[in-house]
């Protein structure tokens, strides 16, 4: 393996940009390439076998581009399909979970939320990891529809609003203490969500938790040496919500995949 091979990193959309963000900002020497599958997102609603269709396409994609390793930044994908990728390919995989274990471990009320597709939440390993936190009370919520306005770019909508009002408000009256954003998407939504639930309740993710694993696993397999990368972004949808997001400092290429 060459040191000089890019990241791979990929996602149902465009959510998983959010973890790019932190890879790219603690490892920025890397040459990274991010694929946003948008045209068959949400995940969230799919089977199990059509999610680890979908991602073995993303990752054969990746490994075409010369990938070192690949970075499934999909709670969903993630939950559903990695260990059958690790089954099947021999290049590295980092996988992104629900960051269960740090709100249960920090909250006082014993009381903590976790907001995430349906795909991750009723996923085996999802209930596994739950299982281990008995002594806390998790409430659960699917974000029905959210995937799907943001994809489309409507974030800041009255329909937005709505949805999370509705989703957060009987969190917040059973006293959580932490809400968990199990869906790479959802950091886009820190700011609405911030407006719904008091002060005191902290929200977490796991991006800076997912760069710092791949940080460690370069130190394994070797870093970049090179500083002059410029990340490549693919999209198999219009690309002007991802073009959004990411600011006019980068290029998305279009592609059918
Ligand atoms: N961004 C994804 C996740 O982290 C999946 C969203 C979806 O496609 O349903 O779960």
């Amino acid at each position: 393996m060459d040191n000089k091979q890019p990241i791979g990193i990929f996602d149902s959309g465009i959510g998983g940009t959010s973890i790019w963000k932190e890879i790219h900002n603690l490892l920025p020497n890397e040459a990274t390439i991010y694929l946003a599958d948008s045209k068959n997102a949400p995940y969230g609603e799919k089977s199990k076998e059509e999610i680890i269709h979908l991602s073995m396409k993303n990752t054969d994609f990746l490994l075409d581009m010369n990938c070192k390793l690949i970075v499934v930044a999909c709670n969903t994908a993630t939950t559903n399909a990695i260990r059958e990728l690790r089954a099947h390919y021999d290049v590295p995989f980092i996988g992104i979970e629900p960051a269960i274990k740090p709100a249960a471990i920090h909250s006082k009320t014993q009381v903590i939320g976790i907001l995430a597709t349906k795909g991750t939440l009723n996923s085996e390993l999802f209930n596994k990891t739950t299982e281990m936190f008995y002594h806390t009370k998790i409430i659960e919520q699917i974000g029905y529809g959210l995937v799907e306005l943001i994809e489309n770019g409507q974030m800041e909508t009255p329909e937005m609003t709505q949805l999370l009002h509705s989703y957060l408000n009987p969190m917040i009256d059973a006293n959580i203490d932490f809400l968990v954003l199990g869906c790479s998407h959802y950091p886009y939504l820190i700011p609405q969500i911030r407006k719904i639930i008091p002060n005191h309740i902290q929200i977490i993710d796991s991006g800076l938790a997912v760069a710092r694993q791949t940080q460690n696993l370069l130190n394994e397999i070797g870093f970049n040496p090179d500083n002059n990368n410029q990340p490549i972004f693919y999209t198999n949808t219009n690309p002007t919500v991802l073009e959004t997001i990411l600011g006019s400092k980068y290029n998305v290429q279009e592609k059918d995949f």
